[in-house]
């Protein structure tokens, strides 16, 4: 069965055409080095309105998806309400994904402490925060994809199958 995955790019500047849209490219990129198990994109370019973040998660998620992955306004400016749209929609909250993907930025940047990303559930769907720097994406997507496939069985959404030598999904036996 072909997944479907939904690629959140929350950002005032890139909805206005201010910014490329690279964070949400990069998703898209990364995630075929990863996958072989065919999948189809929901997409969106989207200002940071908490609102809007909520419906277009919803959104995804009536549509199918069995992951949404977001970019930007996980930080601390008054803007910054990517995490509060998140932990809005979700019925339970993974913090795991935020704790690993700090302890993995850290490596690269001191500000990682900047960032509130976190992940969760809402029905047969996981979604994950990342931050908008386009480098961020590879840095933490890298440190909590080997989870995300089984996570996806636990919850009833598509099998993803991934390419071994870029990534490999971890499923206990
Ligand atoms: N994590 C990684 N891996 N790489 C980065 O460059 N930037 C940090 C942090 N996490 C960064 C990162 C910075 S500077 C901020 S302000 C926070 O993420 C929040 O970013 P956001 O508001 O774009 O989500």
């Amino acid at each position: 069965m072909k997944a479907k995955i939904g690629i959140i790019n929350v950002s005032d500047r890139a909805s206005k055409g201010i910014y490329e849209d690279l964070p949400g490219k990069a998703i898209l990129s990364t995630l075929q080095e990863y996958l072989v198990s065919p999948f189809e994109t929901s997409y969106a370019v989207i200002p940071d309105e908490q609102n809007l973040i909520e419906s277009t998660l919803i959104q995804f998620c009536e549509e199918g998806c069995s992951l949404v992955v977001t970019s930007g306004g996980t930080g601390p400016s008054p803007r910054d309400v990517t995490t509060e749209a998140t932990e809005a929609v979700c019925e339970k909250l993974l913090p795991g994904f935020g704790e690993l993907m700090r302890r993995e930025s850290l490596k690269y940047v001191p500000t990682a402490i900047l960032s509130r990303q976190t992940a969760g559930i809402r029905g047969h769907t996981l979604i994950i925060n990342l931050p908008g720097k386009p480098k961020a994406i590879r840095e933490c997507l890298d440190a909590v994809f080997p989870a995300v496939p089984y996570c996806i069985d636990l919850i009833g959404g598509t099998y993803l199958e991934t390419n071994e030598s870029v990534i490999k999904a971890f499923r206990p036996k």
